[in-house]
Order: C-alpha cells, then structure tokens, then sequence
C-alpha cells in the first residue's frame, strides 16, 4: 500500500476538524483510498493559538513552505488571497495535488491555478469551496457533464441565511445575530464577505464557471449583500406572506451569462423558504435531467471538513491508482526504479 505524505495549512473552524478525520479515521480513509494518508504537518500563523481539537504539539509547524515542499497531497484551509495563492501555487508547480477551501481565491484564480495544476499532472479540487458539506460541484463538473445546464441558483451563504432566519423567526437584531454566526463557526474570519454578499459571490462564480464551461470571476458578479436588510423589512415581507433570502442566481441568457447575489423575496410556500439557520440548498436546472435540487449544511466545521475530505479520498485514489507524484518524493523515486525494472 502506497503512504502519502499530506500537509494541512490552517487549523481553523475547517482545519481542526479536518486534521481530527485524519488521525482518527485513518483505517477507513486507507481501506477507501487504497493509500495510507499520513499527516506530516499543520502549517499556522501562530503556535500559541486555541484550536478546536487536541493536537500532538508536534505536529504544528510555522514553516509552510517546508511543509509543502516535502507533501505529495497539500490541503489549503488558511482562506484569503495570500500567502493561500502562493502556497497553493508552489505546491501544484511541484505536482503534489491541491484541496482547498479558499472560494476567495479561486473565484479569482481558479483557471491560472488549474494551469498549474494541467501542466504538472497534479490534480487541484475544491468541492468545500462551495455550500459546505454539499456535493455539489462534482455533480455539475461531473455528474451533469453530459448535459447542458441552463440556471443554477440558490442560497450559498450560511451566515446571511443564519442571520436572516433568526431575524424572521425572533425579531433578533442583526449585530447580535450575526455575533452567534461569528461564535458558532459559520462565518469568515472577515464577516463583512459573508454580509456584504462577496462569499456568496465568489461561490456563484465557481457555480457558473462550471455550469457554463467557462470562467466567471467575482467582479463579474452583480453584488448585493444583506447590510442594508433591516427588521423592519422583515416584518413587512413576513406581513406580506414572504421571507427575505440571500440568493445567488446564475443564468445561461440569450445576451449572455448573468450571475448575480442579491436579498430576494420568496413566498413563505416556495422550497428555498424552508431552508433554515446555516443550511444552504442549490437547483439546477439542466435541459435532459430537468430540476435538480441538493440541500444541507452550508457551513461549520464538520460539514465543511466532510467535504474537504471527499476531495482528499479522491485524490488518493488517484494517485494510488498511478497518478504522477511529485518530483522527489520518496514514492515517485520507487516508481522509477520499478518501471526501470520492467
Ligand atoms: N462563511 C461561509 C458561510 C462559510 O457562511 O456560508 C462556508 O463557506
């Protein structure tokens, strides 16, 4: 059985949890990924800081680089543009395969990166990026590749969706509730992409590019985020017979492709009204398979780390099933001598 060296980057909300799978469920991540998956590594900004799960000590480290450079599988889970997009870069530019979180980054890097990626057979996947613990990019890039996607839409931002239902149901105001968001792990280090709608935005980008075959940045989003949403709105949509939601809307038009964020109206009877606290829910709509629509947890620590681990199972099956390894790494000079050898 192959061993794969994995470096972790952060131990945050995502990061804990998702060193936690590792070191505890390491016999059924072998027994699926036909790879033993060794953690070598987390790389954090601070040494000191309190983590969510107990951690051998040992296995911190604020040498990333280092860590990269000796990993055959890196999972990115720092979130923000830098220093995430240059570890990510090194670490593909070195053909060790790449799971990240970061939608930030890859809404506006995603085609460079996958570059990288293509040019040294290392594979780059990002299924967290995404509506938490929701599959839902593998079914679009895979699932619905042989079919044409007309409209993806749906709510992408568990904090605003928190925010917003507790505002519907209690009254709450928004700075306490978003206080319990912030406390309970859904939002970003930086609650103003979770409110001011750039998270749900960058999530919409990634969900057009591979809806539509193409590649949408977050500027290319029209942006509206929930800061202007007051209680009084609330109460008057709820007089009203409606429920005010954060919906991210991408759709294949004749001028064109239009995705767009914004807080919408949606009739109290209508499904995307039923979606409560941090969930998220996304429909497609596909020409031959008609309306799809997935539903669950859209962030928090577990859920956002079954998604990080999926990709993680999926990268080992691959590479233990011959995908290239890294240049130097002690599996790929193993490779060598045995085909030198046929
Ligand atoms: N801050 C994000 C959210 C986390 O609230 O949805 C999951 O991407």
């Amino acid at each position: 059985e192959k061993s794969l060296k994995v470096a972790l980057l952060g131990c945050g909300t995502v990061g804990a949890q998702v060193a936690r799978i590792l070191i505890e469920d390491g016999g059924a991540l072998a027994a699926r990924s036909g790879a033993s998956l060794e953690l070598t590594g987390i790389a954090v900004r601070n040494l000191e800081a309190k983590r969510d799960v107990q951690l051998d000590a040992k296995l911190f480290t604020l040498d990333a680089e280092a860590l990269i450079d000796s990993a055959d599988v890196v999972i990115e889970l720092l979130g923000g543009m830098e220093p995430a997009g240059a570890y990510i870069e090194r670490a593909l530019a070195r053909g060790a395969s790449v799971i990240t979180g970061n939608k930030a980054l890859i809404a506006a890097r995603g085609a460079a990166l996958n570059a990288v990626a293509a040019s040294t057979g290392a594979q780059l996947r990002y299924e967290a990026a995404v509506a938490g613990a929701i599959p839902i990019l593998r079914p679009i890039a895979d699932s619905l590749a042989g079919d044409h996607i007309n409209k993806v839409m749906g709510i992408v931002n568990g904090t605003t969706n928190f925010i917003l239902d507790a505002m519907d149901s209690t009254g709450a105001a928004f700075d306490d509730v978003l206080a319990e968001a912030q406390a309970l792990g859904y939002a970003e280090a930086d609650p103003t992409a979770d409110v001011g709608g750039l998270d749900a935005a960058a999530k919409a980008a990634i969900l057009a590019s591979l809806a539509f075959h193409t590649t949408v940045s977050s500027d290319q989003v029209h942006t509206e985020g929930i800061t202007e949403v007051s209680a009084a709105d609330v109460t008057a949509a709820a007089a009203a017979g409606y429920v005010i939601k954060l919906l991210a809307i991408a759709e294949k038009l004749e001028a064109g492709i239009s995705v767009r964020v914004y807080p919408s109206l949606i009739k109290r009877d209508h499904p995307l009204a039923s979606v409560r606290g941090a969930f998220n829910a996304v429909f497609v709509e596909a020409e031959n398979a008609g309306d799809l629509m997935f539903y669950g947890a859209g962030a928090g620590g577990n859920p956002t780390a079954s998604a990080v681990m999926g990709d993680v199972v999926a990268v080992a099956r691959q590479l233990s099933a011959g995908a290239p390894l890294p240049h130097g790494s002690a599996d790929s000079a193993a490779q060598l001598i045995d085909f030198s050898a046929i």
